[in-house]
């Protein structure tokens, strides 16, 4: 049966919230942007690094998982899941359910660049020494998890937003 829904996936920066937000403009009214991180952020009533600090990776990944169950039962909803969704196969057979998902993902560099341009290095996952290498050993990791659970996959790299909402749609409406 034909799902009504996208998750996009993959590594921080890669560009789910601009791809996402631009997607929901362009399937019109009906459609619905939702942020995983986000509504962590409203349940456990605390920012992402306050959770980590205070309740460790662990309960942040609980939360994840559950918001990840609830959001998987809309229709016509464009997910941006957080960057490790694909650390749990649950989360993965959840959103399947009723999304397609689709894998955004760019170079190393470009993902530090914006990393670092953005000011988001507090980001818990790569607050670390060397955020370089850290992103590196954190993306070598989930690489095939991603891979794997990806239906449709765009490099955005080089791509004008309209050229990936371009290929996207297309996938979908084709799915
Ligand atoms: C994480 C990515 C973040 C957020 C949390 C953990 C990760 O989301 O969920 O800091 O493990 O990659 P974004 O991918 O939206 O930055």
């Amino acid at each position: 049966m034909k799902r009504s829904s996208i998750a996009l996936i993959g590594f921080m920066a890669t560009g789910k919230t601009t791809v996402g937000k631009a997607l929901v403009k362009n399937l019109g009214d009906e459609y619905q942007f939702i942020e995983t991180d986000e509504l962590v952020i409203r349940q456990a009533g605390k920012s992402i690094p306050e959770i980590f600090a205070e309740n460790g990776e662990d309960a942040f990944r609980q939360f994840e998982a559950e918001i990840c169950e609830k959001v998987s039962l809309l229709e016509k909803v464009v997910i941006s899941c957080g960057g490790g969704i694909v650390l749990n196969p649950d989360n993965i057979r959840n959103l399947r359910r009723n999304c397609y998902i689709v894998l955004l993902k760019a170079p190393i560099q470009e993902i530090y660049n914006r990393v670092v341009k953005n000011g988001k290095e507090s980001r818990p996952i790569i607050n670390k020494k060397d955020p370089l290498r850290e992103i590196k050993e954190v993306l070598e990791y989930r690489e095939p998890l991603y891979e794997s659970a990806a239906e449709f996959t765009i490099n955005t790299s080089n791509k004008s937003i309209n050229s990936i909402i371009k290929a996207i749609i297309q996938f979908y409406k084709t799915s």
